[in-house]
């Protein structure tokens, strides 16, 4: 997949699915992140090899790892995960990150819109987020789009400071996240270019 798309700032995006040619760019973004972000992400993102391992599962075809670029430089990334346990295979996990810098302009919607199409065509009738409770901005960005919180795990997983934190886990129905999707971008002046 391949497209362009003008954030609420005016600023031109390409999202693009990811490939091991943008570990170098992706590294740059990972390491620019703060650790205020990366405490509760679920992997190291700083680790190189990590990183490298983690981008070849794709071959599986159990991720799907998508970039957005603004002048050459990655400004988010957006992961779609299957399971691969048959009663799980109707759902996936959506994850998305957006450089700080460029945050409250649409790029999450937009990495999300772009998620939500992939898990479209794979036939996926269900979305799940896992996020740990301190992460305020992507419960609210889920909820605005129509997930809901189904269940907490008290002191469920630590963070990469070894302190334990809730668990939230999120879904929300296929047809449900795209009607608020395209409620979004039908009730803002901020047009979708798809
Ligand atoms: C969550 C995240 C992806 C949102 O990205 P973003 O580009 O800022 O999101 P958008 O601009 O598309 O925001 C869409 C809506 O989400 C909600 N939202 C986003 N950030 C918010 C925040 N910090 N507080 C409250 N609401 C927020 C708002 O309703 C917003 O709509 P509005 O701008 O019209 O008010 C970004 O904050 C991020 O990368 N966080 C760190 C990584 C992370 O936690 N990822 C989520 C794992 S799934």
């Amino acid at each position: 997949m391949k497209m362009k798309e003008n954030l609420k700032n005016g600023s031109e995006i390409l999202v693009r699915s990811m490939t091991l040619k943008d570990l170098d760019p992706l590294m740059d973004f990972y390491n620019g992140l703060p650790q205020s972000d990366r405490r509760y992400f679920r992997v190291d993102v700083t680790n190189r090899e990590v990183m490298i391992q983690r981008i070849k599962l794709m071959k599986s075809g159990n991720f799907l790892r998508i970039i957005a670029l603004l002048d050459d430089k990655v400004v988010a990334t957006g992961l779609l995960e299957f399971s691969e346990e048959e009663w799980r295979k109707h759902q996936c996990e959506l994850r998305t990150i957006v450089d700080p810098t460029l945050r409250h302009k649409g790029l999450g919607t937009v990495m999300l819109r772009e998620l939500y199409h992939l898990a479209a065509e794979k036939k996926v009738e269900r979305v799940v987020v896992r996020i740990m409770r301190p992460q305020k901005a992507a419960r609210a960005i889920c909820h605005k789009l129509g997930l809901r919180e189904e269940v907490v795990l008290p002191d469920y997983v630590k963070d990469i400071t070894g302190r334990k934190q809730d668990m939230i886990i999120m879904t929300g129905d296929m047809k449900e996240f795209w009607r608020e999707l395209e409620h979004f971008f039908i009730d803002t002046d901020w047009r979708s270019h798809r």
